[in-house]
């Protein structure tokens, strides 16, 4: 369980591409705790400067300002590295209906650049985000890798797409992918400003500041809403995982399922705040429900994840509080 008591040999050099965003901070702190050395490269784009600064000075830690855009920043930032964490994308389903000629080169291109590096310098495996949005349309629940829909944005293309070039790197030229399909991840250091900002951490803020939050939709729709700590496991059990797992994708999430209109009452009574939501539309390019089978996960990474969503819920909720 976990990946607390996880080993890597001593002197482990992993790199995490986008380590200044929410997920790649955190996965940058984990490596730090076990005790290896990690790599952070990150054009600042979305990501933050403070979550760079926090570990500047950890022994071990070192950061790249660079643009996966450019091969050659890939190549040098892959050199000597056993392992890479490629979360560095831009997300937001919104956004990439906005900005398609971006997605594609950054999202697809930048990650091409990635696979192409790792491969030319030997990396033992290559762990990549991908997205439940890659089930698209698929109406099954729960979702299950095999049984994907139409695609409903550009940023569920560029996700299935990298997935396709991943099953390709492996296929071809040896290179061990893994591919992690996130179900709606939440948790310390989400950003909760700005439009495109994920809605926990957007909740949290405005209810702390007694500003009342819009429901897209009926509020009747529902997330597996993952805790961060098990996508930190899914990503460091990846790395372990037997060549057999390589060149596949896989669900990662809890493998529960809450409703938006739930989270937001759990959220209020949590903060001791009396507010009405309101309720506006649709988003585009939403799905109405999304949970995730995460036995292959399972069976093939031994991913078993330690935190269910009321326990990260709270664990979340007290960061907020703290660092708000
Ligand atoms: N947060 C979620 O719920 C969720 C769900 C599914 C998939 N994902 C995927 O997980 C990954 C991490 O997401 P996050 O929530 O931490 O987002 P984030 O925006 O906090 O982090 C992404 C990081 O990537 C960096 N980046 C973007 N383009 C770059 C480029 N061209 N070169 C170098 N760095 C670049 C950004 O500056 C940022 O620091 C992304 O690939 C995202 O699509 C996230």
């Amino acid at each position: 369980m976990g990946y607390k008591t996880l080993q890597f040999p001593k002197g482990t050099q992993f790199l995490v591409t986008g380590g200044a965003g929410f997920i790649g901070s955190n996965l940058c702190e984990a490596i730090l705790n076990l005790g290896y050395r990690v790599r952070c490269l990150d054009d600042l784009s979305t990501g933050k400067q403070a979550n760079v600064d926090m570990f500047l000075g950890r022994d071990g830690y070192e950061f790249v300002k660079g643009d996966i855009k450019d091969f050659n920043t890939c190549i040098q930032a892959t050199a000597g590295m056993d392992y890479v964490l490629h979360q560095a994308a831009w997300g937001s389903v919104p956004r990439s209906i906005e900005m398609p000629l971006f997605y594609n080169a950054n999202n697809i291109g930048g990650t091409l650049n990635m696979m192409e590096a790792a491969r030319q310098n030997g990396v033992k495996k290559f762990v990549y985000a991908s997205s439940s949005s890659v089930y698209g349309d698929e109406p099954n629940l729960p979702k299950t890798e095999g049984r994907e829909g139409n695609l409903l944005s550009p940023y569920a293309l560029t996700k299935r797409c990298t997935e396709e070039w991943g099953k390709q790197y492996t296929r071809h030229y040896g290179l061990e992918t893994v591919g992690l399909r996130y179900f709606n991840v939440f948790g310390r250091r989400q950003d909760p400003n700005g439009a495109y900002a994920a809605v926990i951490p957007k909740f949290i803020k405005q209810l702390m500041n007694d500003e009342q939050p819009t429901i897209n939709g009926d509020g009747k729709q529902s997330r597996d809403f993952t805790y961060i700590e098990n996508v930190i496991e899914a990503n460091l059990k990846a790395c372990l995982s037997s060549s057999e797992a390589a060149g596949q994708a896989y669900n990662i999430a809890y493998g529960g399922r809450e409703y938006l209109i739930d989270i937001y009452h759990a959220l209020t009574s949590a903060l001791g705040k009396d507010i009405a939501p309101k309720f506006g539309p649709d988003r585009k390019g939403d799905i109405k429900h999304s949970n995730a089978d995460i036995s292959r996960a399972e069976r093939l990474l031994g991913y078993h994840p330690d935190y269910d969503f009321k326990t990260g819920l709270a664990e979340a909720i007290q960061w907020y509080r703290e660092n708000l």
